[in-house]
């Protein structure tokens, strides 16, 4: 439910349903003959929103404590707004279309306070973004000395910082993995993370909510992260190892 399986978070990707339908709904009661058409978004809204809440209720699990508080008031909000369309729906069905429209519109309101403060999550407080993405923009796009590979030892996780940049380095055997050190999902230090083995690829875990992923190739499998881990190009020249942006 965090959106591993499609490489981006689940829940504002299913919100766009309810909220799509709920605004047509408020724009078709404000014209002529449209009750029945109406009525149908409605519905369509409030049943969308049960699966988006429990993705929503799912990614809230692994935020930081201040995303969690105005995590709350964003559910607390959009419960109040589904309630009130669940009011909308069944005053419809009963032939009240005034109070339908009426609770309708309240509806609304609620949920695009809701939707404000899902906003503030997300752009202010950085909830389920990508944290490598700020990384990446602090490297260098040339070959950057990493280590001496001789001093990176096999199967271990070992932290190396390029310009400021945390990287995390695994080696095993010849093939040498640099990938950036903080988690895509809250930017926890994968380099104090565990190795592993899950479906016959070697994994890192991250330490903080256990985001889980490939050393090969950062494929994320398995959540809360729902964003890859960069991996950098990396090579030996003369027994150093250097990295640079992909
Ligand atoms: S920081 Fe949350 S799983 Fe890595």
């Amino acid at each position: 439910m965090h959106g591993v399986w499609l490489g981006h978070p689940l829940h504002p990707a299913m919100v766009q349903v309810p909220v799509g339908a709920w605004v047509s709904a408020g724009v078709l009661d404000l014209m002529p003959g449209q009750r029945r058409a109406a009525t149908t978004l409605v519905g369509v809204g409030t049943v969308t929103a049960v699966p988006a809440a429990v993705a929503g209720l799912n990614d809230w699990a692994a935020l930081a404590p201040e995303q969690r508080r105005v995590g709350l008031v964003h559910a607390a909000a959009n419960v109040v707004g589904v309630t009130l369309y669940a009011g909308s729906l069944a005053a419809r069905l009963a032939g009240r279309h005034g109070a339908g429209r009426t609770l309708g519109f309240l509806g609304l309101a609620a949920v695009s306070g809701g939707a404000y403060l899902g906003g503030h999550l997300a752009y202010k407080q950085a909830a389920q973004v990508n944290h490598g993405v700020t990384e990446m923009h602090r490297l260098p796009e040339d070959w950057r000395p990493v280590a001496d590979l001789d001093q990176i030892p096999e199967g271990s996780l070992v932290r190396r910082t390029v310009e400021d940049v945390d990287l995390v380095v695994y080696r095993d055997g010849s093939d040498v993995t640099v990938l950036l050190d903080r988690c895509s999902h809250l930017a926890g230090p994968l380099s104090e993370g565990e190795v592993t083995k899950l479906d016959g690829h070697v994994c890192v875990v991250c330490p903080w909510h256990g985001s889980t992923f490939r050393l090969d190739n950062g494929q994320v499998v398995h959540g809360p992260a729902a964003s890859d881990q960069q991996v950098l190009p990396a090579r030996v020249l003369d027994g150093v190892l250097e990295a640079r942006l992909p």
